[in-house]
Order: C-alpha cells, then structure tokens, then sequence
C-alpha cells in the first residue's frame, strides 16, 4: 500500500502533519483532579498509533491526565523523536494545576520524558490577574520564552476568540502558529468571525471534534440530506463517513484532531491523503453543513452565546 502525508506550514516556516489521529482528552480524559486512574487501552491505541507509517501526531494536555498513557506510549515505539510530533497545553482554569506556563511545560517534560515539545498551546482565553496571577499577556510571554529556550518548537493557543487574538497581535515578538477551536460542518465557527479571522493573519486553526456530526447522526428516522451526502462520497470514494468529514476540513485548510477506541478508525485517519474531494464537493459539504442547526460539543458555558452566529461565514 503507498502511503502519502501531507503538511500545513506554520507561520514561522516549520511544518506541522496535516491532522492529529489521536487526541488523548474527551473519551480519555481522566479529570483534571483525579490522579492515579490509568487507562491501559488509551496506551494501545497509542502504541498502535504509533506502528503506522509516517509522523504520528498525537494532541496532549495537562488537563486530560493522560501523560502516563503518553509517557508509556512514548517510551515502548521504535518510531524516532523526529516522527513523532506531540502537542500539549497549558490549563490556565481553577484551580490551576501549575503555577504558570513555564513552570506547566517543565513539569510535562519531566512527566513525558521530552526534552522538548512540537507545539505548546494555552488551553484557553480565561486567563485574569485575579484568577491566575498573571495577565493573558504576561502568559504569552512566557510562551516566548519556551519557543526561544527550544522547549516548544511551536507556540500557539486554544478556544481564543478574534478579541483574545487581537489582545495577543498587538503585544506579542512571536505570532501564535497555531489557534485550536472546535471546528466542524455543524459549528463552523467557534465564536463570531474566528476562523476567517485566524486565517487572514496566517494562524493555522485546528479543529477539534471533527466528527460532530457522526456523534450526532439520527438512527430512527432518514438522517436528512447532509448525512445522505456524505453517505454518497464515502461510497464514491470507498472510504469512510468520518474519512470525508475529516478530508473536508483539511480542504477548508483547517487541522483536524481526531481520536478513537478503534484501531480501523486510526489508521483510516493517517491514511486520510489516499483520496481527495473536488471543491465542488467541499462547498456543498459546508452548504449543507451551515443549513443544519449548530451543534456545540465543548465549552458551552464560555460560548453557547454565540450558537446563532456559528454558522455564519
Ligand atoms: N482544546 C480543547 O479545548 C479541546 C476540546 C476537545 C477536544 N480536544 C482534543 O481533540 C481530540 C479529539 O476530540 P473529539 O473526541 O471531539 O474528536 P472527534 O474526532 O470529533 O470525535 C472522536 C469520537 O468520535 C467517535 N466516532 C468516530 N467515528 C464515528 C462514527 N462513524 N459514528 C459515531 N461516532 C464516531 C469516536 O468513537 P470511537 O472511539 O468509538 O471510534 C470518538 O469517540 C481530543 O482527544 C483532544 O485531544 C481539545
């Protein structure tokens, strides 16, 4: 089987694996309080990531509680430093579980035995003096350091809005490469503007939850013209449903980050760049997409305000 990858280019010139295929939050996710819980088939499902040809990129946190898994993971492949692209984040939320972002990457470092890694974002906006501190400001700051220090090859965010960003445009030496946002047919904008926004400043938006929809999709009744059309590519290209949806974001130029319990569903993830759509297909995919309802998986209380203005581009 021939197998091809393929690459976004980051704002700073290095280049990132076009998708993630194995998220180590949501159906992973231990809670952020819950110390000793260890999933062994997180493990697998990473050291099975692990096997499959080309640079493996795996989406961590300090949040999740997972780095046991990873650490583990990380220390059984054969694969090499150079093949393995890892991101992690900072959780700036209460209570925090580091006192700052220096001192989160020098801990996950430690936990991970990395002596760097590929991106380093902070997991969200909700970042005050009073709550943390320190300022968002003060903590992209730090977020230079570790670039400069070669602790993070990459810097970036997460769940920021166009007036976060805006707040970090103007103070900032080193641009964010990367802002990760959910990102799917049903949710095409986090909050209002934000991914024309990221892309007219070249910060490459990653999506997670991809595959909303297919969590999503009615059994009981005909799921509607959306659903039957992706039906309708993955039989046109012999691929899967969650195949299409993730191909479609990475023709909006989006990064998607996608997870599973399921060996088939990873390795259909890596082998996403065996076939592709004709833009004729990715516009009815989004068409079809903003005329279903929005549908919001994560940080609803932050940004369920926003439901109305999600689907407009
Ligand atoms: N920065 C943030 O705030 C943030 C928030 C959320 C997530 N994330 C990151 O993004 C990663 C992925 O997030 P996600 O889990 O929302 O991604 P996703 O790719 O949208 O969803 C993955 C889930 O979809 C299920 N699935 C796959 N194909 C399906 C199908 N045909 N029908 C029904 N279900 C299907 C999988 O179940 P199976 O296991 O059964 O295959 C899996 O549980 C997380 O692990 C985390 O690393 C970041």
């Amino acid at each position: 089987m021939s197998f091809s990858q393929e690459f976004f280019t980051l704002n700073n010139g290095n280049k990132i694996p076009a998708i993630s295929i194995i998220g180590t939050g949501t159906k992973w996710h231990h809670g952020k309080l819950e110390s000793g819980k260890f999933s062994d088939e997180l493990v697998d499902q990473l050291q099975y990531a692990l096997t499959l040809p080309g640079i493996i990129h795996i989406d961590a946190a300090e949040m999740y509680n997972t780095y046991p898994e990873v650490n583990k993971a990380l220390k059984s492949t054969s694969k090499v430093r150079d093949e393995i692209f890892i991101t992690d984040k900072y959780y700036s939320g209460s209570p925090k579980l580091t006192e700052n972002p220096i001192a989160g990457l020098t801990k996950s470092l430690k936990e991970l035995e990395l002596d760097y890694v590929d991106l380093y974002l902070l997991h969200s906006p909700f970042i005050t003096k009073e709550s943390c501190g320190y300022t968002m400001e003060e903590a992209w700051k730090q977020m230079e350091k570790l670039y400069k220090d070669g602790k993070a090859k990459n810097i970036g965010v997460s769940n920021f809005s166009v007036d976060d960003l805006k707040r970090i445009l103007k103070i900032c030496e080193i641009k964010p490469q990367i802002n990760q946002i959910e990102f799917n047919a049903f949710l095409q904008n986090q909050t209002p503007g934000i991914v024309k926004f990221c892309q007219d400043h070249d910060i490459l938006v990653e999506a997670y939850s991809p595959l909303g929809p297919l969590r999503k999709k009615p059994t009981d009744r005909d799921p509607g013209p959306f659903y039957q059309y992706i039906e309708e590519l993955a039989k046109k290209y012999g691929k899967s449903e969650g195949q299409v949806l993730l191909r479609w974001v990475t023709k909006r130029k989006i990064l998607p980050i996608t997870t599973s319990g399921k060996e088939e569903r990873i390795k259909d993830a890596q082998d996403l760049f065996s076939f592709d759509l004709t833009s004729e297909e990715v516009e009815k995919i989004t068409k079809l997409g903003l005329a279903h309802e929005p549908s919001r998986l994560y940080w609803k209380n932050n940004y369920s305000q926003f439901d109305s203005e999600s689907q407009k581009v």
